[in-house]
């Protein structure tokens, strides 16, 4: 099997290379595959014929998108809308990686795939509109929907880092640690998700998928924990969104239940604490507590 990673120097697309054999993966950074250039991206894939096409490219800095409206729907909408139609002319699978920004957030319980998206962010609109384009194009597709990413590599489209180390930094640095309680999430780790996604492809089980680690916490309980595991004494300060402003109105609660994973018997991902301390130890982070 031949599988396209698009993204490869990403944060999730690290992990994926990871986890996919050598013999069997395709790396292609944004020098070699442009998936907003539909003419190119076919040509790319075309030369290379791949069984599997994973796309984990997206423009998703969430507040830039409310004033970037037109390159969050290039990337995310346009860009995924080429690989479906790229993908059906090769008949290669795709997947893709969609977001929990599609929901409002109003739920209070974890959402699943039969959950009706309500997104209220243009990053949120641009990821559902390309999660419609490839429903829409062609059948043999993955969608994926995941939460709070984070991973050895650091997300490229936020400038290298992540929520982990961004507080690890500040806390060197010796500023104010002050996080929002009010807002709900799965931080999930980009290993243990690829390795569910390595799984998963070796289905024919297409469909829409919600796969973030298990169980869920407020930014706040998330950065506490952080500190926690690595043994530092540190005043973790508690906020409203209310009173941290952004551009973007995140949802207040974005749990994703990995329903349909289970239901195939496939659910592989561990707790979030548990990703959060494998990370760690694998960014080697010294006096770790799991
Ligand atoms: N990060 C999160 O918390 C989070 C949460 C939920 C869902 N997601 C979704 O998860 C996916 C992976 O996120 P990530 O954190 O791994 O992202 P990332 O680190 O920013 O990686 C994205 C990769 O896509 C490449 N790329 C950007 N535009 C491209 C284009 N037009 N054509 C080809 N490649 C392009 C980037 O290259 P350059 O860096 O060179 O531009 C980078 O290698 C995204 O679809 C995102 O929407 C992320």
């Amino acid at each position: 099997m031949k599988i396209a990673v698009i993204g490869a120097d990403g944060q999730l697309g690290t992990d994926l290379c990871k986890v996919i054999p050598e013999s069997e993966r395709i790396p292609l950074t944004l020098k070699d595959i442009d998936i907003t250039d539909f003419d190119s991206a076919l040509n790319v894939l075309t030369r290379l014929t791949p069984d599997v096409v994973i796309n984990t490219a997206a423009y998703h800095r969430v507040d830039d998108c409310e004033d970037n409206d037109l390159l969050a729907y290039k990337v995310n909408a346009h860009g995924a809308r080429n690989l479906a139609l790229a993908c059906k002319l090769l008949n290669a699978a795709l997947v893709h990686i969609s977001t929990d920004y599609v929901f409002d957030g109003e739920k209070k319980s974890p959402y699943v795939e039969e959950d009706t998206p309500n997104p209220k962010t243009a990053y949120g609109i641009s990821k559902l509109a390309g999660e419609e384009f490839i429903k829409y194009l062609w059948q043999k597709y993955f969608i994926i929907r995941t939460s709070g990413l984070y991973g050895v590599a650091g997300c490229l489209g936020k400038g290298g880092g992540n929520f982990v180390e961004n507080m690890i930094k500040r806390q060197k640095e010796g500023q104010t640690i002050k996080v929002v309680d009010d807002e709900v999430l799965t931080p999930t780790y980009t290993f243990h998700l690829a390795s569910q996604i390595e799984k998963l492809i070796k289905t024919d089980k297409y469909g829409l998928y919600h796969i973030t680690n298990q169980g869920e916490c407020s930014w706040w309980e998330y950065t506490v924990k952080i500190f926690e595991m690595l043994n530092i004494r540190v005043e973790v300060a508690r906020t409203k969104a209310s009173e941290y402003k952004t551009k973007a109105n995140r949802p207040k609660y974005s749990v994703l239940e990995n329903k349909r994973s289970k239901e195939i018997g496939l659910d592989i991902m561990p707790p979030w604490e548990v990703g959060l301390a494998e990370y760690l130890q694998e960014k080697g982070y010294k006096r770790v507590n799991s």
